[in-house]
C-alpha cells in the first residue's frame, strides 16, 4: 500500500523509517516532511485538509498518519472520513482530550479515572477562593495548547494566583488561557503509556520515560523532549493493568458512549503515586521523541498497527513486540530552547562498526537541504541518535556511541538520558 504522513519531525521520519522496511508499504509521502524525509519517501508541499484528502484520493493512497496534534485537533480525521478515505488519528471531537485540558479533566471526572483533584474556572475570584484552600505546590494550567509550555507549578499561594491572573487576563498564553485548571500537586514519578486505538479495541505498546528539561539531571527550562527510553522498568504488569482497567478501559468506553469512540494513539500522562496511577493528561498522538524508540521496538509491520486502527480491526490484528531496548538521545542546536540558531551542516561519519550500524538510527527532525542537496541542521531538535539493545545500558551505549558519529556547529545533547532506568 501507499502511505501518506502528515508531520515534519523525527516523529514522522521514524513512522517512515518503519514503513520503509515494511513489505506490505510500497510508496510513502511526507506532507511537509523535512530535509531528509525525502531519503525514505516523496515530500508534499500541502496542508489544506482538503487538499490533502484530494491528493491522497488522486494518489491512491490507501493511509494516511498523522503525527503531529495541531491537525488533529483542527480536524483533518474529520476531512478525510468526508473523502471517505482511511486515516489514522482522532476525530475532532475526540482530539478536544489534548486540544482543551477542561474537556480532558472533565472526561476524566465522569469517566472515573482517576486524576488530580482540580477547578475549572474562567474566573480569577473562583481561582483565587480554591488556591486558598489549597497546600503548596500548586499546579496551574492553560486549557488551550501551549505547546508544552501551559503548566505552571507554582510554590506558592501568591505565585499560583499571579499565574491564574497571566493565564485569565490572556497575557501568557491569549485565548488558550482563558479558562484554566487549577490542580493539586502530584508527588511521584511520571510515565508515558501509549494505547493504539482503533474505536473500540486498543493495543498497548511499550511504556517510555522522557526526558523534558534541557540539561542533564533535569536542569533548565522545559524543551519538547531532549531523549527518552522504553520499554522503562519502572512499571510493571500490576501497574500495567491498573491503568488498562482504571484508565484505558473506561475511557474507550465512555468517548464511544459519549458519541466520539477514539481512534489513533492515545499517549497517557501518568504519575505514579505510592503504586497507584492518576492521570495528568491524555495527548491525542505519539509522544516526540518516544514514537521514534517505539517504532523500532515493533517487530510486525507497522502498517498493520496502523492500518487495523484507522478501519476498526485491532480485534484481527497478531501484534509482535521486541524484548529489546531503545534509548534516543535529542541532539539540539546551540541555543534550544531559547532562540533560533544559525543553521549548520550536518555531517555523519561512515558507521563501519557492524554491530552499531545494525542496531541504531538516525531519525531526522529540523532539518533542510540547501541547493546543493548539503543536510542543515535548521531547527531546535536537529535529529535523534536511536540504539537498541538488550538492556537499557546497550541501548544507551549504541546511542551515545552513534552521537559521537555526528557532527554540526553548536551540537549539544543531554549524556543521562535513561538514567532513572539505571539507577534502579
Ligand atoms: N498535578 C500535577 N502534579 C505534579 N506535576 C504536574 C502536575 N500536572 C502537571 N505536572 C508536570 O507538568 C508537566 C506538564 O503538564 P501536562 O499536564 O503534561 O501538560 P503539557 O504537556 O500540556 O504541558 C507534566 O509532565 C508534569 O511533570
Ligand atoms: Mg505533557
Amino acid at each position: 500500500m501507499d502511505v501518506l504522513i502528515i508531520g515534519s519531525g523525527g516523529r514522522e521520519y521514524s513512522i517512515g523509517y518503519a514503513l520503509k522496511k515494511d513489505e506490505n508499504v510500497d510508496k510513502i509521502y511526507f506532507a511537509p516532511g523535512n530535509g531528509a524525509t525525502d531519503t525514505l519517501g516523496k515530500n508534499i508541499a500541502l496542508s489544506d485538509f482538503n487538499e490533502l484528502a484530494n491528493f491522497a484520493k488522486e494518489s491512491s493512497i490507501e493511509l494516511t498518519i498523522v503525527g503531529p496534534e495541531d491537525p488533529l485537533v483542527n480536524g483533518i480525521v474529520d476531512v478525510f472520513h468526508e473523502h471517505n478515505l482511511n486515516i489514522f488519528g482522532p476525530s475532532k471531537a475526540a482530539a478536544q482530550l489534548e486540544g482543551s485540558k477542561v474537556f480532558m479533566k472533565n472526561c476524566l471526572q465522569k469517566y472515573g479515572v482517576p486524576t488530580a483533584k482540580y477547578l475549572e474556572t474562567d474566573s480569577l475570584d473562583e481561582a483565587s477562593s480554591f488556591i486558598n484552600t489549597m497546600s503548596t505546590p500548586i499546579v496551574v494550567k492553560a486549557d488551550g495548547l501551549c505547546a508544552g509550555k501551559g503548566v505552571i507549578i507554582a510554590p506558592t499561594h501568591a505565585d499560583a494566583i499571579e499565574a491564574a491572573k497571566n493565564m485569565l487576563s490572556g497575557e501568557s498564553f491569549g485565548d488558550a488561557g482563558s479558562k484554566i485548571i487549577v490542580e493539586e500537586y502530584l508527588d511521584g514519578y511520571e510515565l508515558s503509556i501509549f494505547a493504539v486505538c482503533d474505536g473500540k479495541d486498543y493495543v498497548v505498546l511499550p511504556a517510555a520515560q522522557d526526558h523534558k528539561r534541557v540539561l542533564d539531571g533535569d536542569e533548565g527550562p522545559n524543551t519538547g523532549g531532549m531523549g527518552a527510553y522504553a520499554p522503562t522498568p519502572l512499571i510493571d504488569d500490576e501497574l500495567y493493568k491498573k491503568v488498562e482497567d482504571r484508565v484505558i478501559k473506561p475511557t474507550l468506553e465512555g468517548l464511544k458512549k459519549d458519541g466520539m469512540p477514539f481512534t489513533g494513539v492515545l499517549f497517557i500522562g501518568v504519575m505514579v503515586v505510592n503504586g497507584e496511577p492518576i492521570v495528568l493528561e491524555y495527548n491525542v498522538r505519539f509522544g516526540d521523541p518516544e514514537c521514534e524508540e517505539l517504532m523500532v521496538l515493533i517487530e510486525s509491520p507497522v502498517s498493520e498497527l496502523f492500518y487495523k486502527a484507522a478501519t476498526g480491526d485491532l480485534a484481527n490484528l497478531d501484534i509482535k513486540l521486541s524484548n529489546r531496548y531503545a534509548v534516543g538521545v535529542v541532539l539540539a542546536s546551540q541555543n534550544y530552547p531559547y532562540s533560533s540558531s544559525q543553521p549548520a551542516e550536518i555531517i555523519v561519519d561512515e558507521i563501519v562498526h557492524k554491530e552499531l550500524s545494525e542496531n541504531s538510527y538516525i531519525a531526522y527532525a529540523g532539518v533542510s537541504k540547501d541547493e546543493d542537496g548539503t543536510l542543515l541542521a535548521t531547527g531546535g531538535r536537529v535529529l535523534v541518535c536511536v540504539g537498541i539493545g538488550e538492556s537499557i545500558q546497550e541501548a544507551r551505549d549504541r546511542a551515545y556511541m552513534l552521537v559521537g558519529q555526528v557532527h554540526f556547529i553548536g551540537k549539544k545533547c543531554r549524556t543521562d538520558i535513561a538514567y532513572q532506568a539505571l539507577a534502579q
